[in-house]
């Protein structure tokens, strides 16, 4: 058992280490200063041996199994859904706290699901596996979060633009070779989208559901019901589009109390971590090329939506790898800790 007591050494594992998000994670608790002791960085045996660099260590790769998590007390997986079904259980079972960014577990009732600026204190409930939302549902939800707390939100209606490094790795290689190869007169290579994703956008993230919506948009759906209110109506269309790191979203919300622009935008500049980023006149808005590398969630064209009486536009934008993975991870992280929640209950409880 690794249950871990205030003022020992803390083992963190981050589990996908060499993917997109896995090595944000490791920068982000270097950025961050996390009181990690040891780092273990746990990927496929395609990359055991390969070296990271941690506060100026070399660090080892090592293969991820069932018994990465011996003498672990935290990890952070961004490995794939199948790998943390596989192995969270087993880091569970050796007394390790899990903080996962797959879908995996989002949804299961044992498990909950955090965003600390909308509900932190879910994180009390954690039986071992905590897992980390959407990138898409994140921001949104940050956002929206202080709009419902101030006039209660009945339905939101939401298009987002998606980077392709929400993909992870491959798909930010796929788009700069197809670039390439149409600038070069080449055919461009289809292996990780359905389609070209270069100079295109795609209307499908994720597969396609009976309801005809894609497992993407019913995420942003269903996140949103457990984490913020279940009886808020939420409608979503998810897009791939050629930007490299940055979500944008057109969110449409309807209230219940009216809310016009300017009380909007004084809610959010005074909202943790909103940025609020406003200003036609000096054609200021936030764009992914804003975003990429930061932190906070952007929002601007807050207007009021002049088709209904209670409803406001905005544009939100942040970046998918930060506030949408591994920043929220690390976040929460640092919440376990501050709470004295880095502790498994019962380690056969996912086994
Ligand atoms: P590897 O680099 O060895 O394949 P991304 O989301 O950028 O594609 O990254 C996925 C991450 O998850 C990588 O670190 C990858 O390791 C890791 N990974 C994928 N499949 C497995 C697996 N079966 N076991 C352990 N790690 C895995």
């Amino acid at each position: 058992m690794a249950n871990w007591k205030q003022g020992e050494p803390l083992v963190v594992a981050v589990a996908g280490a060499t993917g997109a998000v896995g090595a944000e994670m490791l920068k982000t608790l270097e950025m961050r200063d996390f009181p990690a002791d040891k780092i273990v960085p746990l990927a496929s045996s395609r990359s055991a041996g390969k070296i990271i660099t941690f506060k100026g260590r070399e660090i080892e790769v090592q293969e991820l199994t069932e018994r990465s998590f011996e003498g672990v007390h935290l990890a952070l997986f961004s490995a794939g859904g199948g790998t943390s079904e596989k192995f969270a259980p087993f880091a569970v079972k050796s007394g390790c706290t899990v903080v996962d960014n797959s879908s995996q577990w989002r949804m299961d009732e044992r498990c909950p699901l955090v965003i600390p600026e909308v509900n932190p204190d879910d994180l009390y409930k954690h039986r071992g596996i905590i897992a980390n939302p959407n990138c898409s549902t994140i921001q949104m939800l940050v956002a929206l979060k202080p709009l419902h707390d101030a006039a209660k939100i009945k339905r939101v209606v939401v298009s987002t633009y998606q980077a392709v490094s929400g993909t992870g790795q491959k798909a930010i290689v796929e788009l700069e070779s197809q670039v390439r190869q149409l600038f070069n007169l080449q055919e461009p290579e289809v292996k990780v989208y359905p389609y070209q994703i270069a100079f295109n956008c795609l209307p499908q993230i994720d597969v396609f559901l009976e309801n005809g919506y894609t497992k993407e948009e019913m995420k942003m759906v269903n996140e949103t019901h457990k984490m913020l209110d279940p009886n808020i109506r939420v409608t979503a269309t998810t897009v791939r589009v050629p930007v490299f790191y940055g979500h944008s979203e057109s969110i449409n919300i309807e209230t219940e109390r009216k809310l016009t622009a300017n009380q909007a935008r004084a809610i959010l500049a005074q909202a943790p971590g909103v940025q609020v980023y406003d200003n036609p006149a000096e054609k200021m808005y936030p764009m992914p090329i804003d975003a990429a590398g930061e932190d906070e969630v952007f929002v601007g064209r807050i207007r009021e939506d002049e088709s209904i009486e209670n409803g406001l536009n905005f544009w939100c934008v942040a970046d998918n790898i930060r506030k949408g993975a591994a920043l929220n991870a690390v976040q929460i992280a640092e919440l376990l800790l501050e709470k004295d929640l880095v502790r498994v209950p019962d380690p056969n409880a996912f086994i």
